[in-house]
């Protein structure tokens, strides 16, 4: 019996073993495999910090097959957007679970994708040699925003309409070519129902292209320099005689299985926002947006969804319309330029100086109170605070050539600890 079992075995072996080969005479897939992931080697001591790549990459995935599956039954016209997604909320077969794991994973990408932006801050991953990754990530997020922007005007709810009449108003501030660069993006007088076709193009296929590229570029310049650790510790300053880096492990088996837990526990929490609260109390999906879209009804309150809302506050706290946009457009911006902002040699806060860790923990805390302040109407106290935050904000970048030239650091391991 056991001979039998083992013969099939043997010859399936055998069988994928030369159907590898054929495949690898004619495209390196075993070459890949090795190169990106059983002997790519990365440090032993990553943390969870180390695992928000890996999600984003899973979200990305989610928001594809999903965005997909709703495209099937949504139909881009004013006429028709809003009845369109009500019937696949109560007539399409699964259809309320595939548009909720979609607006869920509009938010679930910027949880994962700002927290994987903190790593990079913590650890100074944005420094020399990763500066391309840290810009291509760059070029990532402001995709991802304008997928966001573009996705939300789609159910032609009474906030997407008005979100997006704020926002592309906001172009009319520019002198001299302002109102006509407002017209040329909605393709209207109004935000119409060519704007609602052409932001539905953009969504779909020109952003998501541009997305899945960028990620592709991304990875293979991380994996041209090698990742990072939470140390700052480059692990190919040491190499065995074997040639390999003496901390660092192979990605596959040794981080795929870590990363499996994160992934598990991540879907996890996920599906416990998909199915208990999935407007997340208009956080996720806001109230204003399950009434159809109506020019004559502006919503009492109008405010971004969360992702957006602490460059919202950026923009409101100044009262010049004009230098509102240029600073929201320069916050965006600015942590484009930390690798070069960013004088300190060490990398990790581990052993970087007081002044970075005050900075770094003021900067949080005024990127998440700008957040909240973006979402709370510009009234009493509120637009004062805004100022305040944004003043931090800004202070964050522009004075750190200053603060981390001369920063008393810890001395830094030769190998890294855990
Ligand atoms: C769709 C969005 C994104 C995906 C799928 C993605 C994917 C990944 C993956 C899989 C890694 C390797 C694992 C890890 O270190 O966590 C990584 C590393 C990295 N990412 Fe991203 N990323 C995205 C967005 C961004 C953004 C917006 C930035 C910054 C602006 C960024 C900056 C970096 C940096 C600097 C590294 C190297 C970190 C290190 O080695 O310490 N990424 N990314």
């Amino acid at each position: 019996m056991a001979t039998r079992e083992q013969d099939v075995f043997d010859s399936l072996g055998r069988g994928l073993n030369s159907l590898v080969g054929w495949i690898d005479a004619r495209f390196p897939l075993t070459k890949l495999i090795k190169e990106h992931a059983t002997e790519y080697y990365a440090a032993k001591n990553f943390n969870l910090w180390y695992g928000f790549g890996v999600l984003a990459l899973v979200v990305l995935v989610i928001q594809l097959v999903t965005g997909i599956f709703l495209t099937m039954n949504y139909k881009p016209s004013a006429e028709d957007a809003f009845a369109s997604v009500e019937y696949i909320m109560r007539d399409v077969d699964w259809g309320w679970l595939i548009r909720y794991m979609h607006s869920t994973g509009a938010s679930a990408f910027f949880i994962v994708v700002y927290l994987h932006m903190f790593r990079g801050l913590m650890y100074g991953s944005y420094k020399k040699p990763r500066e391309l990754v840290w810009l291509i990530g760059m070029a990532i997020y402001l995709c991802l925003m304008a997928e966001a922007f573009f996705g939300y005007l789609l159910p032609w709810g009474n906030m997407s309409y008005w979100g997006a009449q704020v926002i592309v108003s906001l172009f009319g501030a520019i002198p001299v070519i302002g109102d006509g660069l407002a017209e040329w993006i909605r393709g209207d007088y109004y935000i119409s129902d060519i704007t609602l076709n052409r932001f539905f193009a953009f969504h779909v296929i020109a952003v998501p292209l541009m997305l899945v590229l960028l990620v592709v570029v991304h990875i293979m310049a991380l994996h041209e320099v090698g990742s990072l650790n939470p140390d700052g510790i480059e692990i190919k300053e040491h190499k065995g005689p074997d040639g390999k880096p003496l901390d660092g492990v192979p990605f596959h088996p040794y981080h795929t299985s870590k990363d499996l837990v994160i992934i598990v526990v991540f879907l996890i929490a996920f599906a416990a926002v998909v199915f208990f609260a999935p407007e997340m109390g208009g956080y996720f999906l806001e109230h204003a947006n399950f009434e159809p879209a109506d020019p004559l009804k502006t919503p009492e309150h109008i405010a971004p969804v969360w992702y957006f809302t602490p460059f919202y506050a950026i923009l409101r706290a100044v009262p010049d319309k004009l230098l509102g946009v240029i600073l929201m457009g320069l916050a965006v911006l600015l942590p484009t330029l930390l690798p070069w902002l960013d004088r300190c040699r060490v990398k990790s806060i581990r052993y970087r100086g007081w002044t970075y860790k005050v900075a770094l923990a003021v900067f949080a805390i005024s990127f998440l109170a700008l957040g909240y302040l973006g979402l709370q109407p510009a009234t009493g106290i509120y637009p004062t605070l805004a100022r305040v935050f944004t003043v931090l904000y800004f202070a964050f970048f522009l004075l750190m050539p200053f603060y981390t030239r001369n920063e008393k650091t810890k001395p830094v391991p030769a190998r890294v600890t855990k």
